[in-house]
């Protein structure tokens, strides 16, 4: 089945009314929640009473306490689909659907045919139309702290949309702009920190476009930062001054979140990932893709023998003194997976060294929680590298911990096999259990 060619922005409208595409936003209407409502307070703007026509109403009606989410990485498309059982949750469908490997010079639209593919064929297996929300993960994301003078809702977006489109080069124009505040409302204080997120107009459409052709019905749009979160913090509880490193690991981006306590206060995602490490690999033995995945995936970075790699990377041994002939192939691997990650990790350090600076005024601030996720994170002795370089423990998590689910249609071992990979697409379905903010979902603009 070929997807239907559909018009993302008429979706969108219908979906989430007209607010969404930049029109004057509905008085009263709540912001935020799904996207950033997570943290701490919702916004306390008074809710409008809807009329029976409102697209809100006209969504709501049918629910079943059912919800899906999507996450559509670069290596594989993940869909979990949960249900709200009086106090409990059930895991109702898992199904992940690899992407094959395509070499980053096929023509974008061969790459988004695999892409579509691969989400129609999840479709396939489900109800047609079957609720769920998506998330974002493209470096053109933007998430940050900002700290604004206090005001009327309206004076706030505008200060928000001026300090993005000053300070951080974002057109807001062309943007859907969402907010929710730090630091308590309640605070005397004359300004206010606020989370502030951004995203390129084009990226939501383009997200929208391939989940509704395929099939599904779209309540809602997350970020991949927010996500993750969600589903950690389902299980997973830690002091309000705790700091917190989250970092998602997949193909093409690194997702990186800072929190202290439950505030998500910086992300940022970064374009080096597993496909990065095996380019690398393939590169320095000089084979193809394929082999170079496992050859990867074999040695990781078990291999790296601490002086060879300071050494050799460096180049402070001078050229020839250990031929290259005879550094075994294992060690080799692992030092250029270990080159490439310590670039990785250069760049996570420097950003939550920067957030964690701007939070608390103290340099040099140590974390509290690494908790480490994506494919990509289960590179042989990478856990333990992190826990020697940052000083901090390195959790490792079971997320699907206290879901409910049906041994016949599911797998035990294949849960197993994906629990580290599911974050985004388990903390989407995850709003199953507080559906009554769906809609609002993501960025209602200014
Ligand atoms: N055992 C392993 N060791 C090292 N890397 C691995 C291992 N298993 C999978 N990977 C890598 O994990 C990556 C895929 O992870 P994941 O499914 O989280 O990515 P994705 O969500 O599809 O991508 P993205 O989030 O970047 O769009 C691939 O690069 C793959 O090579
Ligand atoms: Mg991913």
């Amino acid at each position: 089945m070929s997807p239907k060619k559909i018009d993302s922005k008429k979706v969108v409208s219908r979906i989430f009314g007209d607010t969404l595409l930049g029109k004057k936003k509905r008085p009263g209407a709540e912001t935020i929640p799904s996207l950033l409502g997570y943290h701490g307070k919702k916004q306390t703007a008074p809710k409008e009473k809807l009329s029976p026509i409102s697209p809100i109403r006209f969504i709501w009606s049918g629910w079943q306490n059912e919800f899906g989410g999507l996450d559509m990485g670069s290596d594989s498309i993940k869909f979990v689909l949960l249900v709200q059982e009086r106090r409990r949750l059930r895991l109702k469908d898992l199904q992940v659907e690899k992407l094959i490997h395509m070499d980053r010079k096929a023509k974008p639209e061969e790459l988004e045919k695999a892409t579509l593919d691969a989400i129609t064929k999840i479709a396939s297996r489900l109800k047609p139309k079957t609720k769920l929300g998506i998330s974002l993960n493209d470096p053109s994301l933007f998430m940050d702290s900002l700290t604004v003078p206090r005001g009327s809702e309206q004076e706030v977006q505008d200060i928000i949309r001026r300090e993005l489109s000053e300070k951080h080069l974002i057109d807001p124009n062309s943007s859907f702009i969402d907010h929710t505040t730090l630091n308590g409302s309640e605070s005397s204080s004359p300004t206010q920190e606020l989370l502030v997120v951004a995203a390129p107009r084009e990226l939501v459409y383009r997200q929208f476009e391939r989940a509704q052709a395929t099939g599904f019905k779209v309540l809602s749009v997350e970020t991949n930062a927010l996500a993750c979160l969600q589903a950690l913090r389902r299980i997973k509880r830690w002091d309000a001054k705790d700091r917190v490193l989250i970092l998602d690991i997949g193909a093409a981006f690194s997702n990186v979140s800072v929190g202290i306590g439950d505030r998500i206060t910086f992300n940022r995602i970064i374009p080096i990932a597993g496909e990065r490490w095996t380019k690398a690999v393939q590169e320095t033995v000089g084979c193809d893709f394929e082999k170079a995945e496992q050859l990867k995936i074999r040695y990781g970075l078990k291999q790296a023998s601490p002086s060879s790699q300071d050494n050799v990377l460096s180049g402070t041994i001078p050229e020839g003194t250990i031929p290259e002939a005879t550094i075994p192939e294992g060690e080799k691997v692992s030092q250029i997976l270990m080159a490439e990650t310590e670039k990785l990790l250069d760049e996570v350090e420097r950003s939550f060294q920067f957030a964690l600076t701007k939070e608390t005024n103290e340099e040099g601030a140590r974390l509290n929680h690494v908790f480490l996720m994506g494919g990509g994170a289960r590179l042989l002795a990478l856990k333990e590298h992190i826990e020697k370089r940052w000083g901090v423990p390195v959790r490792q998590l079971d997320l699907w911990e206290g879901i409910a689910l049906d041994e016949q249609t599911i797998d035990r071992e294949f849960l197993n096999e994906t629990r580290d990979i599911i974050s985004v697409s388990l903390g989407i379905a995850l709003r199953v259990t507080e559906w009554s903010v769906l809609p609002f979902g993501f960025g209602m603009p200014a």
